[in-house]
């Protein structure tokens, strides 16, 4: 199985894209929505829930495990692959690659939570590759809520939108980097905010995109996984929200089970 994490529903943007570029793979996710938001929570706090996450989705079968949350690809990276001898994945370095990649003189615009704002991950990884590279970024705490609260669609969301995109507008980034894997799925709301001429990185594709050619390169991993498009969803607390945002994500009926860790 593939295995799956975040704080609440962000990282099924991560299974949504994995679905895509790997049909019938089984994946197990687990959503710490009793413990979200982790943006606003220290660095230590954040390495205790991803050790315990990877834990509990090991002994659930995951043979790979992609961590779907960027406040925990920011902080915990280091920690969690010296732990677990599996293969670990992280959101931030697949958008870092395709931004570094893009063709145009790099301005980047980064947006992703107080903590990975305050990480200074991505300006740190992307200044290594391009170091002639601009980078802006900007720390939009309000979203995630906005998000697991399903409201996406909102004048007031279009609104906080357009005021934390203004100062990334005004340096004329020309890519931007979701660094929250929430933000996809008020994706059209931030390009029209942007602008249609910003090239926007979608995190939860690029890791995707990511894992399907690591498998690719390692066939005896991808044939030891089970095929029988299997997802388990485990949430640390059940919400109507995430119910519904989740089946409104997939367009099916989603069946949640209830793990306290
Ligand atoms: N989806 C998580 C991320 O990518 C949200 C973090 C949070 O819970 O604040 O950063």
């Amino acid at each position: 199985m593939i295995g799956v994490f975040d704080s609440g529903i962000g990282g099924l943007t991560v299974v949504r894209a994995l679905r895509e570029q790997l049909p019938g793979y089984d994946i197990v996710y687990f959503g710490d929505t009793a413990r979200a938001p982790y943006g606003t929570k220290s660095p230590k706090t954040v390495i205790d829930y991803a050790n315990e996450i990877i834990a509990f989705l090991i002994a659930q079968g995951a043979q790979l495990i992609v961590m779907a949350c960027n406040t925990v690809s920011s902080v915990a990276t280091a920690t969690v692959t010296e732990q677990f001898s599996l293969p670990i994945f992280d959101v931030v370095t697949p958008a870092v690659d395709q931004a570094v990649g893009l063709g145009h003189r790099p301005i980047i615009g980064v947006i992703g939570t107080r903590a990975t704002i305050a990480s200074n991950i991505y300006e740190r990884k992307i200044k290594k590759l391009r170091p002639d590279a601009k980078v802006h970024s900007k720390a939009c705490p309000l979203l995630v809520p906005l998000v697991e609260e399903g409201w996406l669609q909102k004048p007031e969301t279009v609104m906080i939108v357009k005021k934390y995109l203004h100062p990334l507008k005004v340096r004329q980034v020309n890519s931007l980097i979701l660094g929250c894997t929430h933000y996809p799925v008020i994706k059209k709301v931030i390009q029209r905010k942007i602008g249609k001429q910003v090239h926007i990185i979608d995190s939860s594709l690029a890791v995707a995109a990511e894992v399907a050619a690591y498998i690719s390169r390692h066939p005896e991993l991808g044939a030891g996984i089970a095929k029988h498009n299997r997802l388990e969803l485990f949430v640390s607390d059940i919400t109507t929200q995430f119910k519904k945002t989740a089946q409104m994500l997939f367009k099916q009926h989603i069946q949640l089970e209830l793990q306290r860790l």
